[in-house]
């Protein structure tokens, strides 16, 4: 059985002020059967971790390397040290903004696992992708590429979030949803045989509310959400939360 998921991804959002959200959804679900886990910006992991509640932290993106010369970069080390179990690679606006490929995001992933964080590791379609048929052989390409050996259902988590449903409204039918899922599964039973496919968590993300989660959740092989927008307030979030516990 695996244990659902409603992971949070602040993104560029939040400050110390926002350790609020965080009490106001711990006094919401201080006991959640869900596994809850708050990604916001990087210095205000200390400051959410400090708080000591029963939701894991996370950041949104490391450095493969534990240290050295590359102004700006966080390693999963620092992430881990100060606070953080969690992080976030692969995300479509890193891949985007920062142009990330299969193989930065591999090697970021092995930075987690060195540094004993879950990696939680995106992958997903563009909507030209989509139009033409192409989105099983994306998500499969990305999978191979983005997922390191030695990935295991405790050290990793995959996020299939189509890049055209992020920040739009817009959802991919429960169907479509339910196809992708079982290829993500599938391929990762290819490589990591089926017990440990099987245990590995798949999230779905891209414009999960409090309206759609329940029924998102509920589909086969979705094991929780990966959330942003629907993230940063408790009133949305605390009822996402809901929908995870009542659906493990
Ligand atoms: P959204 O973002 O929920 O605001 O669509 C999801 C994500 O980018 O992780």
């Amino acid at each position: 059985m695996r244990r659902k998921i409603a992971a949070g991804n602040w993104k560029l959002n939040g400050t110390r002020a926002s350790a609020a959200v965080l009490e106001a959804l711990v006094e919401q679900h201080p006991n959640p059967g869900a596994e809850v886990i708050i990604c916001p910006p990087a210095p205000l992991i200390p400051i959410l971790a400090g708080l000591g509640t029963p939701f894991a932290i996370g950041g949104q993106d490391c450095h493969a390397a534990a240290s050295g010369a590359h102004t700006g970069d966080t390693s999963a080390e620092v992430l881990a040290d100060t606070g953080a179990t969690h992080v976030i690679l692969g995300h479509s606006e890193r891949r985007a903004d920062h142009g990330e490929t299969d193989d930065m995001v591999c090697a970021k992933a092995k930075a987690a696992y060195r540094a004993g964080l879950t990696a939680i590791i995106c992958v997903g379609e563009t909507e030209p992708q989509r139009d033409t048929g192409t989105t099983l052989d994306v998500i499969a390409t990305q999978l191979a590429g983005s997922v390191p050996e030695g990935a295991t259902p405790e050290n990793t988590v995959v996020a299939y979030e189509p890049v055209w449903a992020i920040g739009t409204g817009r959802t991919p039918s429960l169907e479509d949803i339910a196809e992708v899922h079982a290829a993500i599964r599938d391929r990762l039973a290819e490589r990591f045989g089926p017990k440990a496919a099987d245990a590995m968590r798949i999230l779905y993300g891209g414009s999960v509310k409090p309206g759609n989660a329940a029924d998102i959740f509920a589909v086969p092989n979705v094991d929780g959400g990966l959330v942003g927008g629907a993230s940063l307030k408790a009133e949305d979030f605390g009822p996402i939360i809901a929908a995870a516990d009542a659906t493990r």
